[in-house]
């Protein structure tokens, strides 16, 4: 049995106070080992906003569209050609399913927010625009604005408590009988090694209906062919992006770290590795006063 009782949960503040030395909330950013992050306090997200996460984001969303065959599940298809819907992508991280969905329906607004500006500020379609915005902060429109408001793969975002509050904020700007659609991957993951299970460990009430929950199995390796090969790059990428948070819970150096990435690579093969991904849809209700401000 591996013990892990050495692991300690360690914070993006906690890392750049023990390898950096000093960084001043007036500084945007922080740099660890090479890799840019934000730098908000009491913002749990963990992972970079460089141009590698980005081009991770990329394939991962590359990846999410071979295995989903689509880019939402939510019944809005008909709404998207109408003229005024309004769409908000919530942590839209490189921007790609904002401006794909802006480019597949040109009469929708799409809005994309996100605290970190990796989001293309030029190089957009008309009908997308993008906002830098801590959402923690709540979100800066009036009730019932959006027809449709989707939030993909913001696991490591939030706290349990900031959870239960930004769901609060994305129904409240929600229009009656629009939809609030969540995609995230479980963060447990199937028939993992003694590797994968080591790194992997380092870490209501609305006014919604219909709910729906739609699930499928991505394969981590080649056993799983070119998706499977895609989900591993992905995962390596994401290792990578937290390489100094796993080293210094595990306690390891650079050599062990390479020789656990080699093993990872390895290892999600022989045990046929695979993780499950969930869409989560509901409808807003209609019974609630949403206030609507006059102008
Ligand atoms: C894993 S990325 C997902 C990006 C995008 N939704 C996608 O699926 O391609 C998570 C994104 O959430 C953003 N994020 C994390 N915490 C945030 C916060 N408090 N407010 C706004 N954005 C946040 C990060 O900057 C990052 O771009």
């Amino acid at each position: 049995m591996t013990n892990y009782s050495n692991r300690k949960n360690i914070s993006l503040t906690d890392l750049s106070q023990t390898l950096e030395g000093e960084t001043t909330i007036l500084d945007k950013f922080r740099y660890i080992e090479g890799r840019r992050f934000h730098n908000v306090q009491d913002v749990v997200y963990c992972f970079p906003c460089d141009k590698q996460e980005i081009n991770c984001m990329v394939l991962s969303h590359i990846l999410y569209k071979n295995h989903w065959k689509s880019n939402f599940s939510s019944p809005i298809y008909e709404r998207l050609n109408f003229t005024g819907t309004r769409v908000l992508d919530v942590g839209c991280g490189s921007g790609i399913w904002t401006i794909e969905m802006a480019n597949d329906y040109p009469k929708t607004t799409f809005l994309g927010i996100d605290i970190s500006s990796v989001f293309p500020i030029e190089d957009r379609p008309c009908n997308a625009g993008f906002l830098e915005h801590n959402i923690l902060d709540g979100l800066p429109f009036p009730a019932a604005t959006f027809d449709c408001v989707f939030q993909r793969n913001m696991f490591a975002a939030y706290t349990d408590a900031n959870w239960l509050n930004t769901v609060e904020e994305l129904v409240r700007v929600t229009k009656p009988n629009g939809f609030i659609e969540f995609m995230e991957n479980d963060i447990e993951f199937r028939n993992q090694g003694p590797v994968s299970r080591r790194i992997n460990n380092t870490e209501n009430s609305q006014n919604i209906t219909d709910v729906t929950h739609q699930q499928i199995k991505m394969a981590v390796g080649g056993w799983g062919g070119e998706n499977g090969d895609k989900l591993r790059r992905i995962l390596v990428s994401n290792l990578g992006s937290l390489k100094p948070m796993i080293k210094l819970s595990l306690g390891i150096e650079d050599t062990e770290w390479e020789s656990l990435a080699l093993d990872y690579n390895l290892e999600v093969e022989t045990y046929k590795t695979y993780i499950t991904s969930h869409r989560i849809y509901a409808r807003k209700g209609t019974s609630c006063i949403v206030q609507i401000p006059v102008d």
